[in-house]
């Protein structure tokens, strides 16, 4: 099984890195796991210009990295992203991937089981965990569940015994997820149907041809429009 992990922080000997570096072990443990890490400061991702041609073409016409990271990610069995808490949000260049990285419309988590690291020193990192799960969710993914860490800036959140226990419980959740092909719970199976039926799919039919590489991205994964 195929894992990517994107480090949102710019630091890569921060404390996120720290937790995802963890993860990482703990999951490459499996014999069949491949883990393909991203440290995204070191990728070219340039900001969303709001044109929409990706809805028509199926990808951006910006020539960075982001269309081959989205695509990696499409093909994962498990995604982990993580990051650090920027004014009660995730980081301004984890942000800017996500505005292009044709995850909600696009139904790009569908077939992945997903989990969310989110290290902050004082407050706001449930607000992270928080849109990362919903991220997740209306993506298509199989939340799997969050880390959220409370450390001292510049302190290794390792040295909390409560943090490597958490991350090795997820990473083994995580595993299972994929081995069985489990499905998200029933929660988030309902709020995810919800807004496929009640908000994506009236959108992309109102759009029409304007959003033909959605439509085409759908018969592949088997949505109906
Ligand atoms: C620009 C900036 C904004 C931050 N905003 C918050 C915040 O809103 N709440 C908080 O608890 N910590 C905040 N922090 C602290 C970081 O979230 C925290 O130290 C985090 O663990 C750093 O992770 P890293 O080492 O992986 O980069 C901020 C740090 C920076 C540099």
């Amino acid at each position: 099984m195929n894992i990517v992990i994107i480090n949102g922080s710019l630091r890569k000997s921060g404390a996120t890195a720290s937790i995802l570096d963890e993860f990482k072990q703990n999951l490459s443990l499996h014999e069949d796991v491949e883990v393909s890490y991203f440290q995204l400061s070191d990728l070219k991702v340039e900001y969303c210009q709001g044109c929409c041609a990706c809805y028509k073409t199926g990808s951006c016409f910006i020539k960075d990295d982001c269309e081959k990271l989205s695509l990696a990610i499409s093909e994962a069995d498990g995604l982990i992203i993580g990051s650090p808490t920027y004014a009660s949000g995730v980081s301004g260049k984890l942000k800017t991937f996500i505005d292009r990285g044709h995850f909600v419309v696009e139904q790009l988590l569908s077939n992945t089981c997903a989990l969310s690291v989110a290290t902050y020193e004082n407050a706001g990192g449930s607000s992270v965990s928080q849109f990362l799960k919903n991220l997740f969710v209306l993506s298509g993914a199989n939340n799997i569940g969050n880390l959220t860490v409370k450390v001292p800036f510049g302190e290794n959140p390792l040295n909390q015994e409560s943090t490597n226990k958490k991350a090795l419980a997820l990473s083994n959740r995580l595993y299972r997820a994929i081995q069985k092909k489990s499905s998200p719970n029933l929660f988030d199976l309902i709020y995810h149907s919800i807004a496929l039926r009640f908000v994506l799919k009236p959108l992309v039919k109102r759009k029409g041809k304007a959003y033909q590489g959605v439509l085409d991205r759908w018969k592949k994964l088997g949505i109906s429009s």
